[in-house]
């Protein structure tokens, strides 16, 4: 197949507990996205179990991709490249998407082509818009990361910020579970903090009123903790965890979370000069962060972009990113190994 005559895309992603195909046209369009959830694999754990997720996708890799073929009507003589998000990630996660996607480019003669996950999560706000949106600030929010990348073009990523203990939708997730309020905790502390007081306590918000780009939860999780169990060592005793009680305290947590996601995302703009936010990950589904982000990119004079639910949470047809580098001839050879870390500054 002559590049020019290249058609389709299939990307591969199972960088954490999704397994996902996909088919991309040259333009953009998803012919086919399927996703295999493991949400009920890791639910009684809290979190994903990583060695758990490695076997599901194993198990799962092959009919997940047929169902994109089938999807999408096309055979696997149709695909002309296999896309597949070999970082950062779990690395028994990686190796299986990754191991599937090197087959199929070697059997079918097709080229390889590396995705990295967060870029593909701010390429799925691309996506949606149905035009360039580079040069611009991008913001993955998930249960894995909270990375704020400066984009220069849809191959130039900088990351500009991250965090140094917990990703915001994992504090979510943790303090669903101190909650006793379900799991995924996202949906969970949203949906119960509707009926609470988000001023009945002020929780920290780390680094808020400082310059530096950079996140920090744990704080914020033992605070949580401690309001609702008790300090250790304390005589005094915590308010008993009336439902009334539990509202107060998730709205009170989202509202820290939220103010400063928005914070730093404001000043990711402002150091940067850029008029342009992109949004992606899970948390991105918040409905308090996507009103904040809004009021802010608003008052500031930014364009807000935020992936719609199904290209926020992981899947694998936001790794059209892929097309970007096809047509720059940027193809991997079968070498190609997974990188579980993130990457500082990616330039193709
Ligand atoms: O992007 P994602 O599906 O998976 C990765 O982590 O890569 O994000 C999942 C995260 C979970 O931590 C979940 O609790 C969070 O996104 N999440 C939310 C909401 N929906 C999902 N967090 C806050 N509010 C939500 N509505
Ligand atoms: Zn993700």
């Amino acid at each position: 197949m002559s590049a020019d005559s290249v058609k389709f895309i299939l990307a591969i992603e199972s960088s954490c507990d999704e397994t996902a195909a996909a088919v991309i046209d040259r333009d953009l369009n998803v012919r086919s996205s399927v996703v295999a959830s493991q949400y009920e694999l890791h639910r009684d754990f809290g979190g994903v179990v990583p060695e758990i997720a490695s076997r599901a996708h194993v198990r799962r890799i092959l009919p997940v991709i047929d169902g994109a073929l089938k999807d999408a009507g096309l055979t696997l003589s149709d695909i002309g490249a296999i896309a597949v998000a070999t970082q950062p990630g779990l690395v028994g996660s990686l190796l299986v998407g990754l191991t599937a996607a090197k087959t199929l480019a070697l059997v079918l003669d097709v080229p390889l082509i590396a995705v990295n996950h967060i870029e593909a999560h701010i390429y799925a706000c691309r996506m949606a818009a149905g035009r360039d949106i580079f040069p611009a600030i991008g913001f993955v929010v998930s249960g894995g990361h909270t990375n704020l990348y400066d984009c220069t073009s849809p191959v130039d990523f900088e990351l500009i910020g991250s965090t140094i203990d917990d990703a915001a939708g994992e504090a979510f997730d943790k303090v669903a579970q101190i909650l006793d309020v379900g799991f995924p905790g996202g949906p969970a502390i949203q949906r119960v903090a509707e009926q609470g007081d988000p001023k009945a306590i002020r929780f920290p918000r780390t680094f808020l009123k400082e310059d530096r780009l950079e996140f920090s939860f744990s704080g914020l999780k033992t605070a949580v903790l401690y309001t609702a169990t008790g300090v250790p060592g304390s005589h005094e005793k915590p308010l008993p965890l009336t439902e009334k009680r539990v509202a107060d305290i998730a709205a009170s947590f989202q509202a820290a979370v939220v103010d400063v996601l928005v914070a730093k995302c404001r000043q990711a703009l402002e150091q940067r000069g850029r008029k342009v936010l992109c949004v992606g990950g899970g948390v991105a589904a918040n409905a308090l962060l996507r009103d904040r982000l809004e009021k802010m990119t608003r008052r500031y004079g930014a364009e807000l972009h935020i992936a719609p639910m199904a290209l926020c949470t992981d899947n694998a047809a936001m790794a059209a990113i892929a097309w970007e580098s096809f047509c720059r001839g940027h193809f991997a050879e079968l070498d190609l190994d997974v990188t579980p870390g993130l990457v500082r500054h990616r330039k193709q």
